[in-house]
């Protein structure tokens, strides 16, 4: 499947250019100074345009005839003795079929015969490389990133299926953990129930920390220490994701310890869950991530005032970006072989510089292909609102008693993973969200 992603590539630029693409893969990564090896995890470029799951390889990829030169390095009979194998120039052949293969220390000798006029490099590390080679070649930096971006950000069905799988298996453990949660539990015994069920289903590499979250942990937002016990009455923000093949899954739940919700956690909660819903419904290609975000900060907004937690008339609300107070992160993000994938800001379009949305981490018209993230939230975050009740401009839409009770509340994040679709969107997250459901899900 990696040659329909060279393809695509080669299809970006120039025929009558004599030019190549230069790119190294991951090496393999010690703890410091030891010989603790972490796990090995390709680059996603490298990945995306080969498929070779091998530390200290690199590629070149012939822009004018279309081939693909892989480089591998030459192992000795030590690291065989230490990894069991050294595989032959046969076996990387029949393994990842590219048209030429060849040894690391080869790529001076291939670059000279090919005399590309430009080497395209994904950074000004593996350009200086290329230059250190002193043979005068044109290094570029630029093209190659905004060529594989706008690669990776339409998916394949074969991506997309890809993704749907660990989406199937992301369903099974958020389950898991919801059905076996109690009160007096440790949050590490829940990852450890979630990553059981991600293993035992071939899924060996988690996307990104994972967040198990009790009480008022849950408004940190990246909360990995894991480490608190469960107290009776607690919320549970649960944010974690594997990976198939390189591909991301990424969910957020969040539900009551005990299994039932209080009438305020209830209540913040539906206000998150609203504004998830009704952004998910307006997903269709031309839409836009950032009018996305401002109307699902409208929503929960709306929902806080009946609540009686803020006060006063929405517009000026929005307008004095009192949601940023509570909502102090991005509605979501592109999902692909990275969790937070490339493609968020295309060329010339900066960050808005407004509280609450400058940490949107794509800003951009949808397209049938892309993955996105939704994930609004509610959190009551002390070093957000303590200031913020200080400040007249902004406590006078506070109702400030309210806010100072909910200051050990935590937080409420819901997360789904969006494909958009020609006519709409498919939904590839299928976990109980609406408050009946869990609330029977957890009943057993
Ligand atoms: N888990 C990271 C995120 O949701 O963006
Ligand atoms: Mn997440
Ligand atoms: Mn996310």
């Amino acid at each position: 499947m990696h040659h329909l992603h060279r393809e695509k590539l080669f299809s970006l630029f120039d025929d009558d250019q004599n030019g190549v693409v230069f790119i190294q893969g991951a090496e393999t990564m010690y703890r410091y100074k030891t010989d603790y090896e972490f796990p090995f995890r390709q680059e996603s470029n490298f990945w995306y345009l080969t498929g070779a799951n091998e530390a200290d390889c690199a590629l070149v990829l012939d822009l004018k005839k279309e081939e693909y030169h892989l480089f591998v390095p030459k192992r000795d009979a030590q690291y065989a003795v230490w990894h069991g194998y050294v595989k032959t120039k046969k076996q990387y052949l029949e393994e990842y079929k590219p048209d030429h293969l060849h040894y690391q220390n080869e790529i001076l000798s291939v670059l000279n015969a090919l005399k590309p006029e430009v080497v395209y490099c994904l950074n000004d590390e593996q350009a200086e490389f290329i230059e250190d080679l002193d043979r005068g070649f044109t290094v570029e930096t630029e093209a190659l990133e905004d060529a594989l971006t706008y690669c990776r950000v339409l998916k394949t069905e074969w991506e997309l299926d890809q993704m749907r799988e660990a989406s199937r298996v992301n369903d099974l453990a958020y389950e898991a953990v919801m059905k076996a949660i109690k009160p007096g539990m440790y949050e590490y015994e829940l990852k450890a129930i979630f990553n059981k069920v991600q293993i035992e289903n071939g899924l060996l590499q988690d996307a990104y920390n994972g967040i198990f979250a009790s009480g008022v942990n849950a408004s940190i937002l990246h909360y990995v220490e894991n480490t608190d016990q469960i107290n009776d009455g607690d919320l549970f923000l649960m944010d974690a994701g594997f990976e198939c093949n390189g591909y991301a899954a990424d969910y957020t739940r969040t539900f009551p310890a005990n299994g039932k919700f209080t009438e305020t956690q209830a209540g913040i909660y539906q206000a998150v869950l609203d504004a998830h819903n009704v952004v998910i419904e307006a997903i269709k290609p031309g839409v836009k991530m950032e009018d996305l975000h401002l109307m699902a900060s409208r929503i929960m907004m709306e929902g806080l005032i009946k609540l009686d937690i803020i006060r006063g008339n929405i517009d000026e609300i929005m307008e004095n970006n009192i949601f940023a107070l509570f909502f102090p992160h991005g509605l979501g993000h592109f999902l692909g072989l990275d969790t937070h994938d490339v493609g968020g800001y295309p060329k010339g379009v900066d960050r808005i510089d407004r509280p609450g949305i400058k940490f949107l981490r794509a800003r951009r018209e949808l397209l049938p292909g892309m993955v996105v993230t939704i994930e609004p939230g509610i959190y009551f975050v002390p070093a957000v609102l303590e200031p913020a009740i200080k400040d007249p401009e902004k406590a006078k839409y506070l109702n400030t008693e309210k806010v100072t009770s909910l200051l050990g509340f935590g937080g409420v994040r819901i997360e789904d993973d969006i494909v958009v679709t020609e006519d709409g969107y498919e939904n590839l997250t299928n976990v109980p969200k609406e408050i009946s459901e869990i609330e029977a899900l957890m009943k057993g």
